[in-house]
C-alpha cells in the first residue's frame, strides 16, 4: 500500500486532475474495507506526504508540496468521512424508531389500562346484578369469578405500568426500577434489589433506554437464569451512567449457533443510538450472570429537575 500512496501522490502533484483524485480516494475505499483504522490510514498517508517534503530540492517545490498534500489528504479521506456521515445516519434513524416504538408502546399502556379496565368495571356491575338475583347456590361460585376478575385487573394493571411506566416520566428512573423490581419479584419469586443514584434526572431517552435495559435483563433473569437472587445498581461518575445487573442463576452458557435471541441485540441497538454500550457474561469464578450498560451524560443530555 505505502509504494501505491506514493504513487498516487506522485501523480496527485504533477497533475491533480480528476483521475488523480480518484485513485486517492480508491486507495482511502481500500484501506477503509481492508479494516484500517482511521488512525493508521492518516499514518500511512502522513508518511507518504513527508517523504516528498524530505526529497524536496528547493523552498518553491516544498510549498507546491503543501498546497496538493491538502487536496490529497481530504481525497484519501472521503471514503472514511462518508462511513462516519452514514453511521450519523443510522444512529438518528435509529434514534428516531425508538421514539417511534416508545410512543406506540405508551398508546397501547394506556389502551390496555383504560379499555380494558372499563371493560372489567362493566363486568363487575353484571356480576353485582347477577348476585342479587342469585339462585341460592351460586353465590360461592359468583365469590370465585370475582376473584379471578380481581386477579385479571390486578395483572393488567402492573403489565400496562411496566409497559409504559408513568413513574418514570414523573418520579425519574430510581423509583420506576423500584417499582419494576417488585413487579418481577413478586411474580417469579427472585429477590431484586436496586441501589445506586442517577444524581440527578436524565435526558428522557437515557432514562428510557436504561428501563428497558434492566426491564431486559430481569425478563432474562426469569426465563434463562434459575436465580433466586438479582441485584441492579445504577451509578454515574466522569459524565456516563453505569447500570449492572448480575444474578445469582446458571450464567450464560457458551455461545451456540442456536441461539436466536433479540433482547440483547436489540439492547445493543438501542444503546449504539445514545452512543452508549452494553456487555454481558458470567461473573469469572462465583458464576451467575452480569449485564453492564454505559451511557454518555454530557450536560446537553442532562435534564434539569433533580429529584431522582
Ligand atoms: N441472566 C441470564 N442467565 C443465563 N443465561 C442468560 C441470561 N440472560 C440471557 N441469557 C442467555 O442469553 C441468550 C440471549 O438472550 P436474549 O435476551 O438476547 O434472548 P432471549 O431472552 O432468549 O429471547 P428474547 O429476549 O428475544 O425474548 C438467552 O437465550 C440465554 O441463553
Ligand atoms: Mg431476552
Amino acid at each position: 500500500m505505502n509504494q501505491r500512496i506514493n504513487a498516487a501522490f506522485a501523480s496527485y502533484l504533477i497533475r491533480p486532475d480528476e483521475t488523480a483524485r480518484l485513485s486517492a480516494y480508491e486507495l482511502g475505499r481500500q484501506a477503509l474495507e481492508a479494516g484500517t483504522g482511521l488512525m493508521d490510514w492518516v499514518g500511512t498517508v502522513h508518511s507518504a506526504i513527508a517523504d516528498r517534503f524530505r526529497h524536496a530540492e528547493s523552498p518553491a517545490e516544498c510549498a507546491r508540496i503543501a498546497v496538493a498534500a491538502e487536496g490529497f489528504l481530504l481525497e484519501c479521506l472521503s471514503a472514511y468521512e462518508m462511513t462516519f456521515q452514514g453511521a450519523r445516519e443510522a444512529n438518528d434513524a435509529l434514534r428516531r424508531q425508538n421514539d417511534l416504538l416508545e410512543s406506540e408502546t405508551r398508546r397501547i399502556a394506556h389502551e390496555i389500562h383504560d379499555t380494558a379496565g372499563q371493560i372489567l368495571v362493566s363486568v363487575y356491575v353484571e356480576l353485582q346484578q347477577l348476585g342479587a338475583a342469585k339462585p341460592a347456590d351460586a353465590g360461592p361460585y359468583l365469590a370465585r369469578v370475582t376473584t379471578l376478575l380481581d386477579e385479571i385487573q390486578a395483572h393488567l394493571r402492573r403489565f400496562a405500568h411496566e409497559l409504559r411506566p408513568t413513574m418514570l416520566d414523573d418520579l425519574g428512573l430510581m423509583p420506576a426500577l423500584e417499582a419494576l423490581g417488585q413487579s418481577v419479584s413478586s411474580r417469579s419469586g427472585i429477590a431484586v434489589s436496586i441501589e445506586g443514584s442517577t444524581e440527578g434526572r436524565l435526558a428522557p431517552a437515557v432514562e428510557i433506554a436504561l428501563y428497558r435495559t434492566v426491564q431486559e435483563a430481569l425478563t432474562n433473569t426469569t426465563k434463562h437464569s434459575g436465580a433466586a437472587r438479582a441485584e441492579v445498581s445504577v451509578e454515574r461518575q466522569r459524565g456516563e451512567v453505569r447500570c449492572t445487573v448480575t444474578d445469582d442463576g446458571v450464567g450464560f452458557a457458551p455461545a451456540t449457533s442456536h441461539n436466536h435471541g433479540l433482547g440483547l441485540i436489540g439492547l445493543r441497538e438501542r444503546l449504539a443510538s445514545l452512543g452508549g454500550s452494553v456487555r454481558w457474561g458470567s461473573i469469572p469464578g462465583v458464576g451467575g450472570a452480569v449485564l453492564a450498560v454505559t451511557i454518555p451524560v454530557e450536560a446537553s443530555h442532562a435534564a434539569s429537575s433533580p429529584n431522582s
